[in-house]
């Protein structure tokens, strides 16, 4: 059977077939644009409350795309609140490791102390700080609101949308995806010298397989009767989308890959009943979801992963992933989450591979458009969603 996934004719036509600007990507008034438009302004997923399960629990998440040190705490009722971690005295940065568990934060230039909450508690020498008023010098508050257990921010403090409308169909999607009592297993990122776009695109589209993975993937995810790999379906969720990855049944595992599957569980290669909430198809292998704008999360059986982009201009890149699993109940499963997060770790290695001769090509001038495969839909999607946000659209000759 020759494998093709459903596409309506109407998405094809809204997306258009001709090539996108590649101006785009490298671009540092389209960087500032996207900074000051997308950045600042939507919800973005930092995390899930699992991250810091106990009161008391906090991680610091650095947006440097603006600038900004965010300081995510669970307080002692259980509720998780974002601060800018910025000190109210002189505004140094009150936090400086990336997680942890306190009772109070002491900033470490001269000692000012603030609650889980955000409030100001200690003061060294009070007295002598005139016009100090303790209750409008607590941390700053960020908006944050939560889908199932994922964190999102906004740094707009009157956000134009709640996150239940700017995530729109894909919250009730989030909302079934059952990971309760799943943990961070492990976390690895880097600077990339690389527009943040590529990146994402890299990761919503599977046409790259059989050559950037040609050491690695071709056997799980193409084989016969779908030999580039195409995704078993495509989804769109207003300004977010999602593809559903096909996996090869007649996969050969490895040795160790064997061994993994057979005794654990995130390494098998099949989907189990009612393990998720998305489209079922006999080969489905596990569904990526674009958060736009900057977020993509990964499901399959008992393994979910997590990718940050966090942009420093147009052409790098602050990326993180973080991998959830359930808890393991014997050795064998253990193992098998080690083997899958090193699996993975490969994989995302092999992608950013490719990175620096991708930016450098754009960057050069040689070619001022890029020409996206069908599969490669999910991309051209979020190029038209991203110029809606940033304006290119309405004033196409300063950016194209
Ligand atoms: S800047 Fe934090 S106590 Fe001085
Ligand atoms: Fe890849």
């Amino acid at each position: 059977m020759s494998f093709s996934p459903i596409l309506s004719e109407k998405i094809q036509e809204q997306l258009g077939s001709g090539p996108v600007a590649s101006k785009r990507y490298w671009s540092e008034e389209y960087f500032v644009r996207e900074r000051e438009r997308i950045f600042r302004r939507t919800w973005l997923c930092v995390g899930r409350g699992a991250d810091l399960p106990n009161p008391g629990d906090y991680i610091v998440r650095e947006i440097e795309t603006c600038g900004v040190s965010m300081l995510i705490a669970r307080g002692r009722d259980g509720v998780v609140r974002a601060f800018y971690n910025v000190c109210s005295h002189r505004n140094f940065k009150v936090v400086l490791d990336e997680r942890g568990t306190a009772t109070r934060f002491t900033c470490k230039y001269h000692g000012w102390g603030y609650d889980l909450e955000g409030a100001l508690k200690a003061v060294p020498d009070e007295k002598n700080v005139p016009g100090l008023d303790r209750r409008r010098c607590g941390l700053t508050p960020i908006v944050l609101d939560t889908c199932a257990d994922f964190i999102f921010v906004n740094l707009d403090p009157k956000p134009a949308q709640n996150l239940e409308s700017y995530l729109g169909d894909l919250y009730g999607r989030l909302a079934a995806f059952d990971v309760a009592g799943w943990a961070p297993f492990f976390s690895f990122g880097a600077l990339a010298p690389v527009n943040w776009k590529c990146i994402a695109d890299n990761f919503q589209e599977t046409y790259h397989f059989n050559f950037t993975h040609r050491l690695s993937v071709p056997d799980r995810a193409t084989g016969p009767g779908n030999a580039i790999g195409s995704p078993v379906a495509f989804e769109f969720f207003g300004i977010h989308r999602s593809l559903s990855n096909w996996g090869n049944l007649q996969h050969e595992p490895a040795p160790v890959e064997g061994v993994a599957a057979e005794y654990g569980r995130v390494a098998g290669r099949k989907w189990r009943d009612g393990a998720q909430a998305g489209p079922r198809h006999p080969n489905l292998l596990s569904e990526a979801y674009s958060l736009f704008p900057n977020t993509q999360i990964v499901i399959a059986p008992s393994r979910m992963h997590m990718t940050n982009l966090f942009p420093l201009d147009a052409g790098r890149t602050r990326w993180r992933t973080t991998v959830y699993y359930p808890r393991a109940k014997t050795a064998a499963e253990r193992i098998s989450q080690e083997y899958s997060c090193t699996f993975l770790r490969d994989i995302i290695a092999e992608d950013m591979s490719v990175f620096e001769h991708l930016q450098q090509g754009m960057r050069s001038g040689a070619k001022d458009a890029i020409y996206f495969h069908r599969n490669e839909i999910l991309c051209r999607h979020f190029a038209a969603v991203t110029d809606e946000y940033v304006g290119a659209a309405a004033d196409a000759q300063s950016i194209r």
